[in-house]
């Protein structure tokens, strides 16, 4: 913790005994100040309990703040709003890789840096061989991006500030040629190679939709919200997948290993998989007169039905995504020539009837970033399975960046999370004759 220190302090004493300690409380930029427990142990001979982590700070961060209450979500101060609208998806990985916009000649640099690195290694295409053709396609980013480490571990030190820059560059160029290759092998057309004289979200949807024996169209519209849609996912302060790169990253592993346990961790319906479960939903809901049973069903709490796509840890307001996803899919629809796509008109009646039902306002359950965005995406012709696939590909930009600031903290350590035990206490051994 460096320029954020100050005097002010936080007692916290012991019932029964005349022990005390003095935590020194930190306050940060904007939001919530902290405590610092890091001595709670030591002075006091306790631990702190907090299940899910809904009210610990696990790091310092400059990249990005979440107002939960006000849905205010900036990256490096920058709100989402204005550079959804103004900005592009490699401008704002620059912005959350170094804390500054880019003046025109670093974003020339940067954007070539990315686009030199976008083709995988040959044998790689061999690894999506041993996929079957039916494999989910988050398994196969699993095991594709994990195995990147198998080509690149050797030249991996990461205190190296040259290895760490150039690791993010490979990362980002390369998760959208994995993530095209996916959805190319489970349809059994051959792998568009990436062309780097197209941008970062149209070769993405070059190498997604293009097929050798027709010349390519680009499309400006779905190219702009495709951008924008990355933008969106591109990071999102603690949530669970960063902490999990984080965790994996305190101990040394390659930033390879450590994305890809980031999208295991992001593959979760609780997370990231939500957008491929609201579409789900929205197919077992089927039709408007459905939706106050199924309602009774989530408040019911019957066989765990969640009302998937809302709700959030932080957000307790509208997730400003969410707003800004369900405008861009008014253009996209548009630009598609669907007037009404009978999904949305489900979305949106869903929506209308939750946000004036009790059960959903007294938790301030609000639509997340999930909620809209399978609809834009099946509309685009992305498959359910490929919706979290495309999460992944924005998130990497925001995974490696909390990776990077995490490996350059002075203070970081290796994460150790304690426990409450309420296990067995010590006993013996009992042979198996005696029990
Ligand atoms: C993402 O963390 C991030 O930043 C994540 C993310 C990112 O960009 O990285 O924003 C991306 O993961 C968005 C969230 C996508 N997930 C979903 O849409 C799945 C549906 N939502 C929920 O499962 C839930 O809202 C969570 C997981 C998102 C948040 O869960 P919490 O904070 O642990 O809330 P909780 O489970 O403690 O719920 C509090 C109450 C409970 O009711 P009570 O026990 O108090 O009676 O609200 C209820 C819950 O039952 N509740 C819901 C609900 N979400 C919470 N009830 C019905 N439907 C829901 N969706």
């Amino acid at each position: 913790m460096n320029d954020v220190a100050s005097k002010a302090k936080v007692t916290v004493t012991m019932d029964g005994s005349n022990r005390s300690a003095e935590l020194p409380l930190i306050t940060g930029t904007i939001g919530p100040a902290v405590a610092d427990i890091r001595k709670l142990y030591a002075d006091l001979g306790i631990f702190t309990y907090d299940p899910g982590y809904g009210g610990t700070a696990a790091c310092e961060s400059k990249i990005t703040y979440i107002d939960g209450d006000q849905g205010v979500l900036l990256y490096r101060g920058y709100p989402i709003e204005q550079l959804a609208e103004k900005s592009t998806f490699l401008e704002v990985a620059y912005l959350l890789l170094n804390g500054e916009l880019p003046t025109a000649a670093e974003r020339t640099e940067f954007d070539r840096g990315v686009m030199h690195h976008t083709m995988l290694h040959e044998q790689l295409r061999r690894f999506y061989d041993g996929f079957r053709r039916d494999a989910h396609p988050m398994a196969v980013m699993c095991g594709v991006v994990g195995a990147l480490s198998a080509f690149y571990h050797d030249s991996l030190d990461i205190n190296d500030p040259e290895v760490r820059r150039i690791s993010a560059f490979r990362l980002i160029a390369k998760v959208p040629t994995i993530a095209a290759w996916a959805y190319k092998y489970s349809i059994g057309q051959p792998f568009m190679y990436p062309r780097n004289d197209l941008g970062y979200a149209a070769n993405f949807l070059y190498m997604m939709n293009a097929v050798p024996t027709v010349p390519w169209q680009d499309n400006e519209i779905l190219t702009r919200a495709m951008d924008r849609i990355l933008i969106l996912h591109a990071d999102h302060e603690q949530n669970a997948s960063t902490s999990t790169v984080r965790l994996a990253g305190s101990t040394g592993a390659n930033p390879f290993a450590c994305i890809a346990a980031g999208i295991a961790s992001l593959w979760g319906p609780a997370h990231g998989g939500a957008n491929e479960a609201v579409l789900k939903m929205l197919a077992e809901i089927g039709h408007v007169k459905n939706i106050p049973d199924f309602l009774a069903r989530v408040k019911g709490k019957d066989g765990h039905a969640r009302l998937m796509g809302f709700g959030h840890r932080v957000y307790k307001n509208y997730d400003p995504r969410a707003k800004i996803m369900q405008q861009t899919c008014h253009e996209v629809l548009a630009e598609l020539g669907i007037q009404d796509d009978p999904l949305l008109d489900l979305a949106q009646e869903l929506e209308r009837i939750a946000l004036s039902d009790d059960y959903f306002v007294s938790r301030k359950l609000y639509p997340n970033v999930d909620f809209y965005s399978g609809i834009i995406l099946k509309a685009m012709g992305f498959p359910t399975s490929m919706f979290t696939v495309l999460f992944a590909v924005a998130r990497t930009v925001g995974w490696i960046s909390q990776w990077r600031e995490m490996i350059e903290d002075p203070s970081q350590r290796i994460g150790r999370p304690r426990q409450i035990y309420t296990g067995a206490a010590q006993r013996d051994y009992i042979p198996a004759e005696r029990r």
